[in-house]
Protein backbone atom coordinates (compact mmCIF):
# COMPACT_ATOMS: atom_id res chain seq x y z
CA UNK A 1 0.00 0.00 0.00
CA UNK A 2 1.22 3.35 -0.65
CA UNK A 3 0.11 7.29 -0.47
CA UNK A 4 -2.53 6.73 -3.35
CA UNK A 5 -4.15 3.87 -1.74
CA UNK A 6 -5.43 6.32 0.86
CA UNK A 7 -9.15 7.35 0.55
CA UNK A 8 -9.17 11.58 -0.46
CA UNK A 9 -11.17 11.73 2.56
CA UNK A 10 -9.98 10.18 5.08
CA UNK A 11 -8.80 11.79 8.40
CA UNK A 12 -5.02 10.96 9.65
CA UNK A 13 -5.34 10.82 13.62
CA UNK A 14 -2.41 10.39 14.23
CA UNK A 15 0.62 12.43 15.52
CA UNK A 16 3.52 12.81 12.38
CA UNK A 17 5.59 9.92 12.51
CA UNK A 18 4.14 7.37 15.12
CA UNK A 19 4.92 4.25 14.33
CA UNK A 20 1.76 1.53 15.72
CA UNK A 21 3.93 -1.02 17.34
CA UNK A 22 6.26 -1.58 20.49
CA UNK A 23 9.27 -0.70 18.46
CA UNK A 24 8.13 3.20 18.94
CA UNK A 25 9.05 4.09 22.52
CA UNK A 26 5.62 6.46 22.61
CA UNK A 27 3.10 3.60 21.70
CA UNK A 28 5.03 1.39 23.70
CA UNK A 29 4.40 3.05 26.70
CA UNK A 30 1.22 4.20 26.36
CA UNK A 31 -1.01 2.33 23.03
CA UNK A 32 -4.40 3.32 24.26
CA UNK A 33 -3.97 6.86 23.57
CA UNK A 34 -3.75 6.69 20.21
CA UNK A 35 -6.07 2.92 19.34
CA UNK A 36 -8.73 4.80 21.22
CA UNK A 37 -8.54 7.75 18.88
CA UNK A 38 -8.23 5.78 15.59
CA UNK A 39 -11.23 3.43 16.95
CA UNK A 40 -13.05 6.75 16.52
CA UNK A 41 -11.55 8.61 13.76
CA UNK A 42 -10.52 6.23 11.25
CA UNK A 43 -11.38 2.48 12.55
CA UNK A 44 -9.56 1.38 9.29
CA UNK A 45 -6.77 2.73 9.34
CA UNK A 46 -3.90 3.81 6.17
CA UNK A 47 -0.98 3.30 7.90
CA UNK A 48 1.42 4.14 5.31
CA UNK A 49 4.99 4.04 7.04
CA UNK A 50 4.33 0.04 7.28
CA UNK A 51 1.90 0.10 4.28
CA UNK A 52 -0.99 -1.79 5.82
CA UNK A 53 -4.26 -1.25 6.91
CA UNK A 54 -5.00 -1.02 10.28
CA UNK A 55 -8.11 -2.16 12.06
CA UNK A 56 -9.34 -0.79 15.84
CA UNK A 57 -12.74 -1.92 16.20
CA UNK A 58 -13.15 -5.28 18.32
CA UNK A 59 -16.52 -6.39 15.34
CA UNK A 60 -14.10 -5.27 12.35
CA UNK A 61 -11.14 -7.64 13.56
CA UNK A 62 -13.14 -10.73 14.80
CA UNK A 63 -14.51 -10.57 11.05
CA UNK A 64 -11.35 -10.12 9.97
CA UNK A 65 -9.51 -12.89 11.60
CA UNK A 66 -12.35 -15.45 10.96
CA UNK A 67 -12.96 -14.52 7.40
CA UNK A 68 -11.26 -18.16 5.26
CA UNK A 69 -11.22 -15.52 2.13
CA UNK A 70 -7.83 -13.92 3.61
CA UNK A 71 -4.45 -15.04 3.58
CA UNK A 72 -2.00 -15.41 6.61
CA UNK A 73 0.55 -16.98 3.85
CA UNK A 74 3.45 -13.64 3.98
CA UNK A 75 4.47 -15.21 0.54
CA UNK A 76 1.07 -13.70 -1.00
CA UNK A 77 2.18 -10.36 0.30
CA UNK A 78 4.01 -7.91 -2.10
CA UNK A 79 7.82 -8.42 -1.89
CA UNK A 80 9.27 -5.00 0.39
CA UNK A 81 6.43 -4.99 2.63
CA UNK A 82 6.40 -4.76 5.95
CA UNK A 83 4.33 -7.91 6.94
CA UNK A 84 6.71 -10.01 4.63
CA UNK A 85 10.01 -8.75 5.88
CA UNK A 86 9.32 -9.05 9.22
CA UNK A 87 8.06 -12.88 8.43
CA UNK A 88 10.13 -13.93 5.75
CA UNK A 89 13.10 -11.60 5.39
CA UNK A 90 14.98 -11.56 2.03
CA UNK A 91 14.86 -14.74 1.75
CA UNK A 92 13.71 -16.58 -1.52
CA UNK A 93 10.15 -17.72 -1.73
CA UNK A 94 11.24 -21.47 -2.26
CA UNK A 95 13.39 -21.52 0.61
CA UNK A 96 11.05 -19.98 2.98
CA UNK A 97 9.55 -23.55 5.71
CA UNK A 98 6.22 -21.87 6.95
CA UNK A 99 4.75 -23.31 10.08
CA UNK A 100 0.62 -24.10 10.31
CA UNK A 101 0.76 -20.23 11.50
CA UNK A 102 1.52 -18.91 8.25
CA UNK A 103 -0.03 -21.17 5.92
CA UNK A 104 -3.53 -21.73 4.06
CA UNK A 105 -6.27 -24.55 3.70
CA UNK A 106 -5.96 -26.76 2.35
CA UNK A 107 -2.34 -27.17 3.65
CA UNK A 108 -2.96 -25.71 7.08
CA UNK A 109 -5.94 -28.20 7.83
CA UNK A 110 -4.03 -30.60 6.90
CA UNK A 111 -1.04 -29.99 8.98
CA UNK A 112 -3.61 -28.70 12.08
CA UNK A 113 -5.39 -32.04 11.64
CA UNK A 114 -2.62 -34.40 12.60
CA UNK A 115 -0.93 -31.99 14.97
CA UNK A 116 -3.85 -32.11 17.34
CA UNK A 117 -3.85 -35.82 17.22
CA UNK A 118 -0.82 -35.38 19.42
CA UNK A 119 -1.21 -32.06 20.60
CA UNK A 120 -4.45 -31.37 22.39
CA UNK A 121 -6.48 -30.94 25.95
CA UNK A 122 -5.36 -34.69 26.58
CA UNK A 123 -1.90 -33.70 26.57
CA UNK A 124 -2.18 -30.66 28.64
CA UNK A 125 -3.92 -32.30 31.49
CA UNK A 126 -1.27 -35.35 31.56
CA UNK A 127 1.09 -32.25 31.88
CA UNK A 128 -0.91 -30.27 34.85
CA UNK A 129 0.93 -32.75 37.46
CA UNK A 130 4.51 -31.62 36.23
CA UNK A 131 3.12 -27.81 35.90
CA UNK A 132 2.74 -27.71 39.98
CA UNK A 133 5.76 -29.26 40.45
CA UNK A 134 7.97 -26.81 38.03
CA UNK A 135 6.27 -23.96 39.67
CA UNK A 136 6.99 -25.07 43.46
CA UNK A 137 11.03 -26.18 41.96
CA UNK A 138 11.45 -22.73 40.77
CA UNK A 139 9.80 -20.74 43.71
CA UNK A 140 12.12 -23.32 45.83
CA UNK A 141 15.13 -21.26 43.88
CA UNK A 142 13.77 -17.95 44.72
CA UNK A 143 13.43 -19.39 48.35
CA UNK A 144 13.48 -16.17 51.16
CA UNK A 145 15.44 -13.41 48.69
CA UNK A 146 13.52 -10.11 49.64
CA UNK A 147 13.09 -9.41 46.02
CA UNK A 148 13.42 -11.00 42.59
CA UNK A 149 12.53 -10.29 38.93
CA UNK A 150 9.42 -12.59 38.28
CA UNK A 151 10.16 -12.93 34.42
CA UNK A 152 13.30 -13.99 34.39
CA UNK A 153 13.55 -15.98 37.80
CA UNK A 154 9.88 -17.53 37.04
CA UNK A 155 7.83 -16.67 33.83
CA UNK A 156 10.15 -17.56 31.25
CA UNK A 157 11.44 -20.63 32.52
CA UNK A 158 8.42 -22.44 33.66
CA UNK A 159 6.45 -22.42 29.99
CA UNK A 160 10.03 -23.76 28.68
CA UNK A 161 10.07 -26.29 31.24
CA UNK A 162 7.09 -27.52 30.75
CA UNK A 163 7.05 -27.93 26.99
CA UNK A 164 10.15 -29.58 27.32
CA UNK A 165 8.91 -32.22 29.39
CA UNK A 166 5.70 -32.51 27.08
CA UNK A 167 7.92 -33.31 23.42
CA UNK A 168 9.87 -35.52 25.65
CA UNK A 169 13.30 -34.05 25.92
CA UNK A 170 15.73 -35.94 27.15
CA UNK A 171 16.98 -34.93 31.01
CA UNK A 172 20.91 -34.35 29.83
CA UNK A 173 19.66 -32.11 27.00
CA UNK A 174 17.38 -30.01 29.15
CA UNK A 175 19.86 -26.89 29.85
CA UNK A 176 20.79 -26.52 26.18
CA UNK A 177 17.06 -26.50 25.36
CA UNK A 178 16.60 -23.85 27.73
CA UNK A 179 19.17 -21.57 26.57
CA UNK A 180 18.41 -22.45 22.80
CA UNK A 181 14.42 -21.37 23.31
CA UNK A 182 15.68 -18.05 25.35
CA UNK A 183 17.25 -17.21 22.23
CA UNK A 184 14.51 -17.48 20.36
CA UNK A 185 13.34 -14.29 22.03
CA UNK A 186 15.25 -12.44 19.61
CA UNK A 187 13.50 -13.33 16.44
CA UNK A 188 11.24 -10.66 17.15
CA UNK A 189 13.94 -8.23 17.76
CA UNK A 190 14.49 -6.40 14.74
CA UNK A 191 17.20 -4.12 16.55
CA UNK A 192 19.52 -6.98 18.12
CA UNK A 193 22.86 -7.27 17.90
CA UNK A 194 25.25 -9.56 16.16
CA UNK A 195 26.12 -11.87 19.12
CA UNK A 196 22.17 -11.82 19.59
CA UNK A 197 21.75 -12.99 16.02
CA UNK A 198 24.82 -15.07 16.42
CA UNK A 199 22.82 -16.94 19.16
CA UNK A 200 19.73 -17.29 17.29
CA UNK A 201 21.55 -19.19 13.99
CA UNK A 202 23.04 -21.12 17.04
CA UNK A 203 19.91 -21.93 18.75
CA UNK A 204 17.93 -22.75 15.21
CA UNK A 205 20.46 -25.08 14.38
CA UNK A 206 20.93 -26.99 17.96
CA UNK A 207 17.03 -27.20 17.96
CA UNK A 208 16.61 -28.70 14.64
CA UNK A 209 19.11 -31.10 15.63
CA UNK A 210 17.91 -31.93 19.06
CA UNK A 211 14.07 -32.52 17.36
CA UNK A 212 15.35 -34.64 14.62
CA UNK A 213 17.26 -36.89 16.86
CA UNK A 214 14.47 -37.35 19.09
CA UNK A 215 12.15 -37.99 15.71
CA UNK A 216 14.54 -40.88 15.04
CA UNK A 217 14.36 -42.35 18.40
CA UNK A 218 10.72 -42.09 18.89
CA UNK A 219 10.26 -43.96 15.84
CA UNK A 220 12.38 -47.04 17.04
CA UNK A 221 11.12 -46.29 20.37
CA UNK A 222 7.70 -44.95 21.11
CA UNK A 223 6.86 -43.01 24.44
CA UNK A 224 4.08 -40.99 25.61
CA UNK A 225 5.34 -37.46 24.70
CA UNK A 226 4.12 -34.99 21.90
CA UNK A 227 7.17 -35.74 19.83
CA UNK A 228 6.18 -39.82 19.73
CA UNK A 229 2.49 -38.55 18.53
CA UNK A 230 3.68 -36.15 16.02
CA UNK A 231 5.54 -39.05 14.53
CA UNK A 232 2.07 -41.86 14.91
CA UNK A 233 -0.48 -39.19 13.99
CA UNK A 234 -1.85 -40.14 10.22
CA UNK A 235 -5.08 -39.57 8.61
CA UNK A 236 -6.31 -41.91 5.89
CA UNK A 237 -2.77 -42.63 5.18
CA UNK A 238 -0.74 -38.76 5.35
CA UNK A 239 1.48 -38.40 7.74
CA UNK A 240 3.83 -35.71 8.96
CA UNK A 241 7.34 -35.53 7.33
CA UNK A 242 10.21 -35.19 9.92
CA UNK A 243 10.67 -31.78 8.34
CA UNK A 244 7.40 -30.94 9.00
CA UNK A 245 7.70 -32.06 12.65
CA UNK A 246 11.08 -29.88 13.51
CA UNK A 247 8.95 -26.81 12.06
CA UNK A 248 5.57 -27.52 14.37
CA UNK A 249 7.72 -28.34 17.27
CA UNK A 250 9.66 -25.16 16.74
CA UNK A 251 6.39 -23.31 16.31
CA UNK A 252 4.87 -24.93 19.70
CA UNK A 253 8.19 -23.41 21.33
CA UNK A 254 8.24 -19.63 19.57
CA UNK A 255 4.00 -19.13 19.78
CA UNK A 256 4.40 -20.36 23.26
CA UNK A 257 6.84 -19.49 25.18
CA UNK A 258 6.95 -16.22 24.89
CA UNK A 259 3.56 -15.46 24.75
CA UNK A 260 2.87 -17.53 28.04
CA UNK A 261 5.78 -15.74 30.25
CA UNK A 262 3.82 -12.42 29.03
CA UNK A 263 0.71 -13.74 30.04
CA UNK A 264 2.05 -14.70 33.08
CA UNK A 265 4.18 -11.25 33.77
CA UNK A 266 1.40 -9.06 32.39
CA UNK A 267 -1.47 -10.73 34.66
CA UNK A 268 1.27 -10.11 37.90
CA UNK A 269 1.69 -6.73 36.84
CA UNK A 270 -2.13 -5.79 36.62
CA UNK A 271 -2.31 -7.80 40.01
CA UNK A 272 0.75 -5.80 41.53
CA UNK A 273 -0.65 -2.46 40.12
CA UNK A 274 -4.30 -3.22 41.66
CA UNK A 275 -3.83 -4.53 45.00
CA UNK A 276 -7.63 -4.78 45.54
CA UNK A 277 -7.88 -7.46 42.98
CA UNK A 278 -4.65 -9.37 44.55
CA UNK A 279 -6.18 -10.07 48.02
CA UNK A 280 -9.72 -10.73 46.38
CA UNK A 281 -7.76 -14.04 44.57
CA UNK A 282 -5.78 -14.59 47.52
CA UNK A 283 -8.97 -15.19 49.57
CA UNK A 284 -10.67 -16.74 46.11
CA UNK A 285 -8.32 -18.64 44.53
CA UNK A 286 -10.56 -20.33 42.39
CA UNK A 287 -10.73 -17.25 40.97
CA UNK A 288 -7.56 -17.22 39.43
CA UNK A 289 -8.65 -19.98 36.61
CA UNK A 290 -11.70 -18.33 35.11
CA UNK A 291 -12.31 -14.59 35.66
CA UNK A 292 -8.75 -13.33 36.51
CA UNK A 293 -7.09 -15.15 33.29
CA UNK A 294 -9.49 -13.99 31.28
CA UNK A 295 -9.32 -10.22 32.41
CA UNK A 296 -5.53 -10.34 32.07
CA UNK A 297 -6.04 -11.51 28.33
CA UNK A 298 -8.06 -8.85 28.02
CA UNK A 299 -6.99 -6.12 29.39
CA UNK A 300 -3.25 -6.60 28.39
CA UNK A 301 -2.74 -9.10 25.43
CA UNK A 302 0.56 -10.61 24.96
CA UNK A 303 -0.23 -10.80 21.13
CA UNK A 304 -0.68 -7.17 20.34
CA UNK A 305 -1.52 -7.61 16.42
CA UNK A 306 -2.27 -10.25 13.49
CA UNK A 307 -2.16 -9.42 10.12
CA UNK A 308 -4.16 -11.15 7.03
CA UNK A 309 -3.36 -10.53 3.11
CA UNK A 310 -6.11 -9.66 0.97
CA UNK A 311 -6.74 -12.34 -2.07
CA UNK A 312 -10.10 -10.48 -3.44
CA UNK A 313 -11.12 -7.14 -3.42
CA UNK A 314 -13.36 -6.31 -0.38
CA UNK A 315 -14.61 -3.84 1.99
CA UNK A 316 -14.37 -3.05 5.62
CA UNK A 317 -16.64 -0.03 7.16
CA UNK A 318 -16.51 1.30 3.75
CA UNK A 319 -13.10 1.21 2.94
CA UNK A 320 -12.19 -0.53 -0.64
CA UNK A 321 -9.21 -3.18 0.06
CA UNK A 322 -7.67 -4.46 -2.56
CA UNK A 323 -5.98 -8.03 -3.40
CA UNK A 324 -2.03 -8.28 -1.52
CA UNK A 325 -3.20 -5.49 0.77
CA UNK A 326 -2.50 -6.22 4.24
CA UNK A 327 -4.58 -6.04 6.75
CA UNK A 328 -2.82 -5.50 10.40
CA UNK A 329 -5.61 -6.24 13.21
CA UNK A 330 -4.68 -4.72 16.76
CA UNK A 331 -5.66 -7.25 19.04
CA UNK A 332 -5.01 -4.88 21.95
CA UNK A 333 -7.68 -2.62 20.94
CA UNK A 334 -9.73 -5.03 20.13
CA UNK A 335 -10.35 -5.91 23.69
CA UNK A 336 -10.26 -2.39 25.05
CA UNK A 337 -13.46 -1.41 22.22
CA UNK A 338 -16.29 0.60 24.44
CA UNK A 339 -19.01 -0.82 21.96
CA UNK A 340 -18.00 -4.04 24.10
CA UNK A 341 -16.59 -3.43 26.64
CA UNK A 342 -17.66 -1.31 29.64
CA UNK A 343 -15.02 1.13 31.06
CA UNK A 344 -12.23 -0.87 29.00
CA UNK A 345 -9.14 0.41 30.37
CA UNK A 346 -10.31 -0.50 33.44
CA UNK A 347 -8.69 -3.92 35.49
CA UNK A 348 -11.96 -5.59 36.94
CA UNK A 349 -11.60 -9.01 37.99
CA UNK A 350 -15.42 -9.31 38.38
CA UNK A 351 -16.37 -7.52 35.22
CA UNK A 352 -18.61 -10.01 32.53
CA UNK A 353 -17.74 -8.87 29.79
CA UNK A 354 -14.44 -10.52 29.13
CA UNK A 355 -14.99 -11.22 25.49
CA UNK A 356 -11.18 -10.69 23.80
CA UNK A 357 -9.52 -12.00 20.53
CA UNK A 358 -5.68 -12.42 22.71
CA UNK A 359 -6.11 -16.18 20.98
CA UNK A 360 -7.26 -15.31 17.94
CA UNK A 361 -10.20 -16.65 15.95
CA UNK A 362 -11.21 -18.66 13.18
CA UNK A 363 -9.46 -21.41 11.48
CA UNK A 364 -6.09 -20.56 13.23
CA UNK A 365 -7.27 -20.11 16.75
CA UNK A 366 -4.57 -20.80 19.19
CA UNK A 367 -3.72 -24.36 19.67
CA UNK A 368 -1.97 -23.50 22.41
CA UNK A 369 -5.00 -21.52 24.48
CA UNK A 370 -5.56 -24.49 27.16
CA UNK A 371 -1.96 -24.94 27.95
CA UNK A 372 -1.17 -20.99 28.38
CA UNK A 373 -4.77 -20.87 30.51
CA UNK A 374 -3.27 -23.51 32.41
CA UNK A 375 0.40 -22.31 32.83
CA UNK A 376 -0.87 -19.15 34.22
CA UNK A 377 -3.44 -20.29 36.51
CA UNK A 378 -0.90 -22.57 38.00
CA UNK A 379 1.64 -19.94 37.89
CA UNK A 380 -0.04 -17.29 39.73
CA UNK A 381 -1.53 -19.54 42.29
CA UNK A 382 1.85 -20.96 43.60
CA UNK A 383 3.26 -17.70 43.42
CA UNK A 384 0.22 -15.96 45.26
CA UNK A 385 0.48 -19.13 47.43
CA UNK A 386 3.82 -18.91 48.41
CA UNK A 387 4.94 -15.53 49.20
CA UNK A 388 1.99 -13.56 51.50
CA UNK A 389 3.26 -9.79 50.58
CA UNK A 390 4.14 -9.25 47.16
CA UNK A 391 4.35 -5.95 46.06
CA UNK A 392 5.91 -3.74 43.26
CA UNK A 393 10.01 -3.30 43.91
CA UNK A 394 10.02 0.75 43.66
CA UNK A 395 13.58 0.12 43.07
CA UNK A 396 12.70 -1.00 39.70
CA UNK A 397 11.22 0.47 36.82
CA UNK A 398 8.73 -1.55 34.61
CA UNK A 399 9.94 -1.48 31.26
CA UNK A 400 8.15 -2.91 27.93
CA UNK A 401 9.54 -5.06 25.56
CA UNK A 402 10.67 -3.12 22.44
CA UNK A 403 8.88 -6.21 19.79
CA UNK A 404 7.14 -6.05 16.96
CA UNK A 405 4.27 -8.33 17.73
CA UNK A 406 4.66 -9.51 21.63
CA UNK A 407 3.18 -7.33 24.37
CA UNK A 408 5.13 -7.81 28.05
CA UNK A 409 7.29 -6.07 30.28
CA UNK A 410 10.78 -7.30 29.93
CA UNK A 411 11.22 -7.51 33.53
CA UNK A 412 9.20 -7.43 36.84
CA UNK A 413 11.08 -6.82 40.01
CA UNK A 414 9.04 -7.54 43.19
CA UNK A 415 9.64 -7.70 46.91
CA UNK A 416 8.40 -10.18 49.11
CA UNK A 417 8.87 -8.23 53.05
C1 LIG B 1 -1.07 -16.50 26.47
C2 LIG B 1 -0.42 -17.23 25.60
C3 LIG B 1 -0.74 -17.26 24.14
C4 LIG B 1 -1.31 -16.31 23.34
C5 LIG B 1 -1.80 -14.92 23.74
C6 LIG B 1 -1.39 -16.85 22.01
C7 LIG B 1 -1.93 -16.19 20.92
C8 LIG B 1 -2.11 -16.75 19.67
C9 LIG B 1 -2.77 -16.08 18.57
C10 LIG B 1 -3.34 -14.67 18.60
C11 LIG B 1 -2.77 -16.95 17.53
C12 LIG B 1 -3.42 -16.71 16.16
C13 LIG B 1 -2.57 -15.87 15.29
C14 LIG B 1 -3.27 -15.48 14.03
O1 LIG B 1 -4.44 -15.79 13.80
O2 LIG B 1 -2.63 -14.82 13.21
C15 LIG B 1 -2.10 -18.16 17.96
C16 LIG B 1 -1.88 -19.25 17.17
C17 LIG B 1 -1.17 -20.34 17.60
N1 LIG B 1 -0.71 -20.60 18.87
FE1 LIG B 1 -0.89 -19.41 20.47
N2 LIG B 1 -0.85 -18.11 22.02
C18 LIG B 1 -0.47 -18.41 23.31
C19 LIG B 1 0.10 -19.59 23.76
C20 LIG B 1 0.35 -20.67 22.97
C21 LIG B 1 0.94 -21.91 23.44
C22 LIG B 1 1.30 -22.22 24.88
C23 LIG B 1 1.11 -22.69 22.35
C24 LIG B 1 1.66 -24.06 22.24
C25 LIG B 1 2.61 -24.54 23.00
C26 LIG B 1 0.58 -21.97 21.20
C27 LIG B 1 0.55 -22.45 19.92
C28 LIG B 1 -0.08 -21.81 18.86
C29 LIG B 1 -0.14 -22.38 17.53
C30 LIG B 1 0.43 -23.73 17.10
C31 LIG B 1 -0.83 -21.47 16.74
C32 LIG B 1 -1.15 -21.60 15.26
C33 LIG B 1 -2.52 -22.16 15.06
C34 LIG B 1 -2.90 -22.21 13.60
O3 LIG B 1 -2.34 -21.52 12.77
O4 LIG B 1 -3.82 -23.01 13.29
N3 LIG B 1 0.13 -20.74 21.63
N4 LIG B 1 -1.72 -18.00 19.28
Amino acid sequence: MDRNDVPPDTEQPLPGGLQLTAMDPTFRDCPHLPLDRLRTAAPVHADIALGRWFLTRFDDIKAVVSDRTLSVDPRKAPPGSYSRRLLIGDAPVEEVALSMLHLDDPDHKRIRGLVTQAFNQRAVDAAEPRMHAIAERLLDAIGEREAFEVIADYAAPLPIMVIAEMLGVEHADLALFKRWSDAQAQIFNPARTPEQTAALTEAHQGLEDCITRMIALRRRQPGRDIVSGLVAAQAEGDRLTDREIVITCNLLLVAGNLTTTDLIGNAMLALLRHPAAMSKLRAQPALIAGQAIEEALRYDPPVAQSTRIATSPLSIGGVAITPGQAITVSLLAASHDPAVHNDPHCFDISRQDTTHLAFGGGVHYCLGAQLARAEARVAITHLLGRFATVRLDPAHEVRRKRVAVFNGVEALWVRTD
